[in-house]
């Protein structure tokens, strides 16, 4: 490869990144470099001071190292410049009147297989989607969820927020609402992975498996021996990535206030104010009954966080779930939704047991009683298990109490101080276990039932 080629390459990658051509200062810097030259020797040839001959270098080699995913620098630029020109598989322009193309093919329909090599003749750069969803769920029929999924994709898409949480109480349909969004947006992305944590997963592993996947679509080839991977958040800061992290509550502890992380998976706190805190291109979703402590608290909208807690779906969608089961015209279904909160699951499972046993829904809601199938008890008793003492505490006070409560009524009984009983009410919260309008507190019937069953 010669002078002019290496240069005209170099030119190439700078105007895909600035929209501009090399000017005469960046051309003698790199000229300079692979002639072997110093930065003093640059500067005199240049007539110029030997700063401004160092300033427009380190902003060549940041370009050049966030356009290639790999750090550039004045040592290496010949051997990046040649490793470039020679790699058929990264499709780099030979000839200077080729498009250039850093393997960023364009965007193509799912059902296209990606190929890495695939060529453009779009002289504008455009970008592959890349992605890893073998682990995202396919959970059959979705009804409506429409202002979420607007919310969603405006604080992804719009606003650009690097970090969105994802709450509510188990099948209130997270995920689900989570996988809709993921099939309207994916192509949005360069990169798109979906990972369903659990306990045993750990920081460094998941960090690996990221790395993996950004690398491994980034460059097919093994990488050289010697060859470093990038840190993650370098892929986040070179590509718009969205990473979904599914039942993220794995990762903290049981029997504590929601959101403290186990004591192998603290590395995860770092990680999270990494993609909160640096500047980056990319969106983390991420979902689960609990969220990590930081996360929960942060109520401003001036940073590029945001919390999404899931309510039960609406009247009319959680018909169409009944009407799955056969239920949608029955004459109560309206409160039979109310009862079990919109919840997705809840109504699953109890449509299903009506149905079995042909029991009349109307007479149920009369007597107010509370199905509550063996299905549904396991899924309650798993996010239970989690709760300190002091959230179970109380939980039974609510029990005692057939109407809402204020914090008055509650410390009234005297068997948990003041600041336990705010605390334990803040994380019961933001575990969706218990809802609050105005000043009054209220435990949905179904979990009430469950915990009376004790
Ligand atoms: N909008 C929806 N329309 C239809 N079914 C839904 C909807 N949301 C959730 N479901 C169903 O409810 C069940 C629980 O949903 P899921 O997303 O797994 O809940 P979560 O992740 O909150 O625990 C699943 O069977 C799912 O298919
Ligand atoms: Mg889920």
């Amino acid at each position: 490869m010669n002078l002019k080629e290496a240069l005209n390459l170099a030119d190439k990658i700078v105007f895909e990144k600035t929209g501009q051509h090399l000017d005469d200062l960046q051309e003698a810097v790199l000229k300079g470099t692979l002639e072997r030259e110093t930065y003093k020797h640059i500067a005199k040839e240049f007539d110029c001071s030997e700063s401004s001959v160092r300033n427009a270098g380190s902003e060549l080699w940041r370009i050049l190292s966030d356009e290639l995913g790999e750090d550039v620098s004045k040592t290496n630029f010949r051997s990046a410049m040649k490793r470039l020109h020679n790699s058929n598989v990264l499709n780099f322009a030979h000839n200077v009147s080729d498009s250039f193309n850093i393997c960023r093919e364009p965007r193509h329909p799912p059902d296209i297989p990606n190929s890495p090599n695939q060529q453009t003749s779009n002289p504008k750069q455009t970008k592959i989607s890349h992605q890893d969803l073998s682990e995202m769920p396919d959970l059959g029929n979705f009804f409506d969820r429409t202002p979420q999924l607007d919310t969603l994709r405006n604080w992804i898409l719009q606003q650009r927020c690097r970090l969105i949480a994802l709450t509510g109480i188990s099948g209130i349909g997270k995920t689900a609402l989570a996988s809709q969004l993921v099939r309207q947006i994916k192509e949005e992305f360069e990169y798109v992975i979906w990972c369903n944590l659990n306990a045993s997963y750990t920081p460094d592993e998941l960090q690996h498996t990221l790395i993996q996947f950004f690398s491994r679509s980034h460059n097919p080839d093994p990488p050289a021996p010697k060859q470093k991977p990038l840190p993650l958040i370098k892929y986040l800061q070179n590509y718009r990535c969205l990473i979904i992290l599914d039942d993220i509550h794995n990762l903290f502890i049981s029997g504590e206030l929601a959101g403290k992380y186990r004591s192998e998976h603290e590395e995860y706190r770092s990680l999270f104010k990494q993609i909160e805190n640096l500047s980056h291109q990319s969106c983390l979703l991420s979902i689960g009954w609990e969220q990590p402590r930081e996360i929960s608290s942060i109520d401003s909208q001036n940073i590029p966080i945001r919390i999404l807690q899931l309510s039960g779906l609406d009247t009319a969608a959680a018909r169409e779930i009944l009407r799955d089961k056969g239920l949608a015209e029955i004459d109560c279904a309206e409160a039979l939704i109310h009862r079990y909160q919109g919840n997705p699951l809840y109504l699953k499972s109890v449509a299903s047991l009506i149905q079995e046993l042909g029991i009349n829904a109307s007479e149920l809601l009369l007597n107010d009683t509370v199905l509550l199938p063996e299905d549904l008890k396991d899924v309650l008793q798993q996010q239970f298990s989690r709760l300190s003492e002091i959230e179970k505490q109380v939980l039974s006070l609510f029990c005692r109490e057939s109407e809402p409560v204020n914090l008055a009524k509650l410390l009234e009984y005297g068997t948990v101080r003041s600041p336990d009983l705010l605390n334990a009410l803040q994380s019961l919260s933001r575990r969706c276990l218990i809802e609050k309008t105005g000043n009054l507190y209220c435990l949905p019937p179904v979990l009430r039932q469950y915990i009376k069953g004790f």
